[in-house]
């Protein structure tokens, strides 16, 4: 039993992105439609011509009808998934497996959320029926337990953690200031930041992402058709996921210095890939920052650091947009809000402007590095979902 990487056999020939914001004005429909526009109009394709759709969506709406309703989809297959925070890039995973097994030759990932007139916020905690054993805790109180336990487990003072915690808000925010799509659009500075209002634990409102509208979408096909539509296109290396079984929170030996699953789907997604040194082979990763402290762990756990060194690292600018490996270059959930379902696809329309050199002012992909990586991540320390895309500009 193995999972069986798919590398070169499936390329992303066009995309499309909304802005993340606070849409009043537009529907979650409209959102959709926004995006499958843009990236329909990218390849010269009409709706008729997508074989098969899968709609990524947390909460904004259920089956494909939510999909098929607002296009005008006639006799087509439409599928909703849903894995928390990984939703928009199971959409994507879906519509490339079904191209790599040759059911159908075009198919489209729509990722799309509204949630900022529907009441939801991070620190609401919707409780499904279980056996009580379950922690119900909010997203970011469940993310603030990483920062005491890094500091005790590695001897890094709260002092310097909090520079840690404070230069991600900062760098991201910064990123995110030269990106049109992103919901804030302003530099922070390191000093607001660190007086923010408490939210949880160590964290204040500048450690926790915000909440956001929008939408996002990928059209794939086989790789040897992606010239029909276009001559950049972007190769799939590799597609990994890992949903753990939830044990973590009830474990005594789990420290909360690390997401296991993370490890896991790095090593997968690696391998697939033919990744060794991601530090050095990355021109830049897409990931989860959904509460400062998650971005310090994930750069352990994604290899880019060793342990205990993430936060040095970070403060030393590695990640910066013009350090060794940048890191949320397009300001991230940090700046974008997380519209839980296109958050995925979001992150890999980043890579799609990079690594085709349409960044603009944040552009940091270079020709000598083609590969870029995103990461999501849904649940909570112990008990999460994890998801990772390599994708690359060059067959081979
Ligand atoms: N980062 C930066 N700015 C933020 C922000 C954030 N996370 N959250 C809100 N803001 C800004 C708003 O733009 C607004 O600015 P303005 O007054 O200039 O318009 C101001 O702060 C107040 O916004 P408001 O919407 O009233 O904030 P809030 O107090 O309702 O929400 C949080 C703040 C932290 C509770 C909310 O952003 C949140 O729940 N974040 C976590 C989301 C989450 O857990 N997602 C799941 C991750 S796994």
């Amino acid at each position: 039993m193995a999972q069986h990487g798919l590398s070169d056999r499936v390329a992303i020939i066009s995309m499309g992105c909304t802005r993340f914001a606070e849409h009043f004005d537009r529907s979650a429909d409209e959102l959709a439609i926004d995006a499958v526009t843009e990236a329909l109009d990218g390849a010269g394709l009409a709706r008729d011509d997508i074989d098969a759709f899968w709609l990524g969506t947390y909460v904004s709406g259920i089956s494909g009808m939510a999909l098929a309703r607002p296009l005008r989809l006639v006799g087509k297959p439409v599928t909703r998934v849903e894995n928390m925070c990984a939703t928009g890039s199971e959409a994507l995973r879906a519509a490339v497996y079904a191209v790599a097994c040759g059911a159908v030759d075009v198919a489209m990932a729509v990722g799309v959320e509204k949630l900022k007139d529907s009441g939801y916020a991070g620190l609401i905690s919707p409780k499904t029926q279980d056996d009580g054993t379950r922690v119900n805790t909010s997203a970011p109180a469940n993310f603030s337990l990483l920062a005491p336990a890094y500091q005790q487990r590695y001897g890094v003072t709260p002092e310097l953690f909090r520079a840690a915690m404070t230069h991600v808000a900062w760098k991201n925010h910064a990123n995110g200031a030269l990106n049109p799509r992103a919901q804030f659009r302003k530099e922070v500075s390191k000093e607001s930041i660190e007086r923010s209002p408490a939210v949880a634990g160590e964290l204040g409102v500048m450690d926790c992402s915000g909440v956001a509208d929008g939408a996002a979408a990928a059209i794939v096909t086989r790789a040897e058709d992606a010239p029909k539509y276009t001559g950049t296109p972007l190769y799939i290396k590799a597609l990994s996921l890992v949903t753990g079984d939830g044990s973590g929170a009830a474990d005594p030996r789990y420290d909360y210095t690390s997401f296991p699953e993370v490890v896991g789907c790095a090593r997968e997604a690696y391998a697939q890939a033919g990744i060794t040194d991601p530090r050095r082979e990355l021109a830049l990763a897409e990931v989860h920052d959904c509460f400062t402290p998650t971005e310090i762990v994930l750069m352990e756990d994604l290899g880019f650091a060793r342990r205990g060194n993430a936060w040095r690292d970070i403060l030393d600018g590695v990640y910066d947009r013009d350090g060794e490996l940048p890191v949320n270059p397009d300001g991230g959930l940090k700046s974008f809000g997380h519209p839980v379902g296109a958050s995925g696809l979001r992150m890999i329309y980043e890579c799609w402007l990079q690594l085709r050199g349409q960044a603009g002012a944040r552009q940091v992909a270079t020709a000598d590095r083609g590969l870029a990586l995103t990461q999501n991540l849904g649940g909570a320390p112990g008990d999460c979902v994890c998801f990772i895309s390599v994708v690359g500009s060059r067959p081979g």
